[in-house]
């Protein structure tokens, strides 16, 4: 894929290769995301977006290949060192901890074992997030699906990662929910943190894309800005499936 993109490359992917015993899924995938950037990653179900997404961020082992985040080799370090380098990813599924409070949550996601430091983490969180100030001492389990994905993507970025990957953060959501989830993920953005979003609602993603990526069955078919694929007929593939 060509690198004209302006930007320090922050997330650098070489021909990745990520198989489950024999069945390889992911078939030499190079991709970038770069300072500022807002990626997006669309493809349908099955592709093998999320086992890439695992294999960045240490959760499945790589067969072959290279990653990089700001230069560094992290193709074989552990999901926690990762973590520490900067890449948190909020897994499918808005996964929190239902029987403990909003603020228990959040605090499980700074690691530090610094009280004060930790206030002022939650407190940028609940600017950042209103409807989470608002139920900071609820049960996570009495927020609905829409509050409980913003309670997870506001306990991956409490610890104030570079890059930010979220995995179909709109699964089982309400459309109005899902705008709320993409306008954080861009507000994020615009505050410095780079994102990754793999996303099956084309048109909702596109709208705060910087930069997408076609995945179609273990490869990347395409990299181009949004309004080449507007123009184009890529998106026709991503609709209709259309194979190579
Ligand atoms: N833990 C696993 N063990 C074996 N096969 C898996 C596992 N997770 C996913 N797969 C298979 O890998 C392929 C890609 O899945 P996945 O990465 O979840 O795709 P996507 O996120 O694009 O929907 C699918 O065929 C899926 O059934
Ligand atoms: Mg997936």
């Amino acid at each position: 894929m060509e690198n004209t993109r302006p930007g320090e490359v922050l997330l650098d992917v070489r021909d990745v290769h990520v198989a489950y015993g024999k069945a390889e899924v992911v078939h030499g995938v190079s991709m970038d995301v770069r300072a500022g950037e807002f990626v997006v990653m669309l493809g349908r179900n099955g592709a093998g977006k999320s086992t890439l997404l695992h294999a960045i961020s240490g959760l499945v082992p790589m067969r072959s290949g290279t990653v990089r985040f700001q230069g560094v080799d992290i193709s074989r370090a552990t999901p926690r060192d990762i973590v520490k380098a900067g890449i948190v990813q909020v897994l499918e599924g808005h996964r929190v901890f239902h029987t403990l409070s909003v603020e228990d949550n959040l605090l499980l996601g700074t690691y530090a074992a610094n009280p004060r430091g930790d206030r002022r983490k939650l407190d940028r969180i609940y600017a950042l997030f209103p409807e989470l100030a608002e139920r900071r001492h609820q049960m996570a389990s009495r927020l609905s699906g829409g509050q409980q994905q913003i309670l997870a993507v506001g306990q991956g970025v409490i610890g104030d990662p570079k890059l930010l990957i979220l995995d179909e953060p709109s699964g089982g959501l309400a459309p109005l929910v899902i705008d709320r989830i993409l306008e954080v993920a861009a507000d994020l953005c615009k505050s410095g943190l780079a994102i990754l979003l793999v996303e099956q609602l084309v048109e909702k993603a596109l709208r705060h894309a910087t930069y997408a990526y076609l995945f179609e069955t273990g490869r990347i078919a395409a990299g181009a800005y949004p309004r080449e694929l507007h123009e184009g007929d890529l998106l026709q593939r991503v609709y209709l499936g259309g194979g190579h």
